[in-house]
C-alpha cells in the first residue's frame, strides 16, 4: 500500500528546510532583541476559543476550521491561528501579573480547511508576535518596525507595508451604521454569505472575495472617515512614528482584516512575486479580546508571517546545506573498526564526520566523500595501522598532510573550530 500526505499538507524536506531553519533563527535573534520570549501554546484548544475570538461569521470559523469532538464529547478544533491561544494562555497563567509590556513571539502549524493553491495550504506555519499591555501607538511602531527589520535581515527588503484604522467599539456603530445603509440598497446582487451577514457583521462584506461583490461595494464608506478623535490621533501619531523609524508605508483605507478582533491599527505587507496570494504577513491591534477571555482589561497587539510564502521568497536554501567535515576512507576490516572509533569521537564532539563503506573500493569511497561535499579526507588502510600514522587531504584545494592516529581527534578539532 502506497500513502500520500494529505491534500493541502506538505514535507519539508532538505535543502528547503535549511531555509526554515535559518528564517526562525533570524526571528529569535530580532525578536529578542525587541525583547519578545516564545511561548509555546498547543495546536488545538476548545473550539470556543476561536469562535469567540475571531468571530461566529469569519469565514475562518464559519468554513475553514478542523473541528471535532473528542472522545469525551467537547468540541475541539486545531488551531486557525495562533492570537487566540496565545490570549487563552495569557489569561490562563496571569502573564498579566509580570512587568508590563509582556511581549511574545511563536512558530508552528496552524490549519485552515481552504482550497489548497500556490502560497494557501490547509496546514501551514506562521511566526508570530504579540505584544500586551501597551495601549499608545508607540508599540505599534515598534512591532511594525520589528517585521521590518526582520525581513530585511533575510533578505526582502522591498515588500510593501499597508497600514489602516478600523476603528473601536466607540466609533465603529456609527460605521456600522452607515455601512450597512450603503449595502441595504442593493444587498440583492451580492453572494449569499454576504446577504447573511449584512445584519450580523456587515464589515465582513467588506472582505468577500467573490468578484461580484467586491464590484458592488465599490463607493462604500470608508471606516477611516468615520475613526472617533481617540482612534484618529493614534493614527496620526503611528504614521508619524514609522515615518520616524524609516518604514516606508502606504495608508490603504480600504484594508479590512478577515479576524473579528481587530481595533484600531491594522497592517498586511505584500509582496508583488507571490501571484494571487500575496500576503506575507498581517497582524493589528485587539484591545478587547483579553477582557472577552475573561483577563483584566488589557490592549495589545500583534502579527503573523506565513513561513511557506516568505521561503517562497527567499529561496529553497540549497547555498546552506551543511556538509560533512570529514570523510574517513577505510580499506580492510580493522581500518574500518579504527574508522568507525575516530568518527565516533568526533561525532560527539559534534563535528560531522562520516566514514567510507567497508569492502568497498577507495575510489567509490572518495566519489561518496565529494558527493557529500566533505572538507577534508584522512585515508585508514593496513599500512596506516601498522605505521600509526594516516595522510589526509583539504579536498578543495588538495592540501596534504600526515597525522598521528592518537592526534587525529585533536588535529580536525582544530581545523574544524572556525565551522
Ligand atoms: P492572517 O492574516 O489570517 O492573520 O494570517 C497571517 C499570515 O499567515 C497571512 O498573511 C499569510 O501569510 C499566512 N497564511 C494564512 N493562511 C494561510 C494558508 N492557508 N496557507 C499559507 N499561508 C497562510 C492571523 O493569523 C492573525 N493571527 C495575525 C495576528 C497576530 N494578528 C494579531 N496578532
Amino acid at each position: 500500500m502506497k500513502y500520500n500526505a494529505i491534500k493541502g499538507v506538505q514535507d519539508i524536506l532538505p535543502p528547503d528546510v535549511y531555509a526554515w531553519q535559518r528564517v526562525e533563527s533570524a526571528a529569535a535573534e530580532i525578536f529578542g532583541a525587541f525583547g519578545f520570549q516564545e511561548l509555546r501554546a498547543p495546536v488545538m484548544e476548545f473550539t470556543e476559543v476561536f469562535v469567540r475570538s475571531i468571530g461566529e461569521t469569519s469565514d475562518i470559523v464559519e468554513k475553514e476550521m478542523y473541528t471535532f469532538e473528542d472522545k469525551g464529547g467537547r468540541s475541539i478544533s486545531l488551531r486557525p491561528e495562533g492570537t487566540a491561544p496565545v490570549v487563552r494562555s495569557y489569561v490562563q497563567n496571569h502573564l498579566y501579573n509580570r512587568p508590563a509590556p509582556q511581549k511574545f513571539y511563536y512558530t508552528g502549524p496552524m490549519f485552515r480547511y481552504e482550497r489548497p493553491q500556490r502560497g494557501r495550504q490547509r496546514q501551514f506555519y506562521q511566526i508570530g508576535a504579540e505584544a500586551f499591555a501597551d495601549a499608545g501607538p508607540a508599540i505599534d511602531a515598534e512591532v511594525i518596525s520589528m517585521l521590518r527589520h526582520f525581513l530585511v535581515r533575510i533578505g526582502l527588503e522591498s515588500l510593501s507595508f499597508e497600514i489602516n484604522s478600523i476603528g473601536c467599539p466607540e466609533c465603529r456603530p456609527a460605521y456600522r451604521d452607515a455601512l450597512k445603509n450603503f449595502l441595504s440598497d442593493r444587498i440583492e446582487s451580492f453572494c449569499p454569505d454576504c446577504k447573511r451577514r449584512l445584519d450580523s457583521n456587515p464589515l465582513r462584506i467588506l472582505d468577500c472575495k467573490v468578484p461580484g461583490c467586491k464590484e458592488m461595494r465599490r463607493g462604500a464608506p470608508l471606516v477611516s472617515d468615520h475613526l472617533c478623535e481617540g482612534c484618529s490621533s493614534h493614527f496620526e501619531e503611528l504614521k508619524s512614528l514609522l515615518g520616524d523609524l524609516g518604514v516606508p508605508f502606504s495608508v490603504n483605507p480600504e484594508m479590512v482584516r478577515g479576524l473579528d478582533y481587530y481595533t484600531k491599527t491594522t497592517f498586511e505587507v505584500t509582496s508583488e512575486n507571490l501571484g494571487a496570494q500575496n500576503a506575507v504577513a498581517a497582524g493589528g491591534r485587539y484591545d478587547g479580546l483579553v477582557e472577552e477571555f475573561g483577563g483584566p482589561k488589557t490592549p495589545a497587539i500583534g502579527f503573523a508571517i506565513g513561513m511557506e510564502r516568505l521561503v517562497a521568497l527567499i529561496g529553497d536554501g540549497s547555498d546552506k546545506t551543511p556538509t560533512p567535515f570529514l570523510f574517513i576512507t577505510a580499506l580492510g576490516d580493522e581500518a574500518a573498526r579504527k574508522a568507525l572509533k575516530i568518527a565516533d569521537g568526533l561525532r560527539a564532539s559534534g563535528l560531522w564526520t562520516e566514514t567510507g563503506a567497508p569492502g568497498s573500493s577507495m575510489r567509490s569511497q572518495m566519489k561518496r566523500a565529494d558527493k557529500l561535499g566533505a572538507a577534508y579526507a584522512l585515508f585508514l588502510g593496513q599500512d596506516e595501522l601498522d605505521s600509526g600514522t594516516a595522510g589526509w587531504k583539504k579536498l578543495d584545494d588538495g592540501t596534504e598532510g600526515k597525522v598521528n592516529l592518537g592526534d587525529v581527534h585533536d588535529l580536525f578539532m582544530k581545523l574544524g573550530s572556525g565551522r
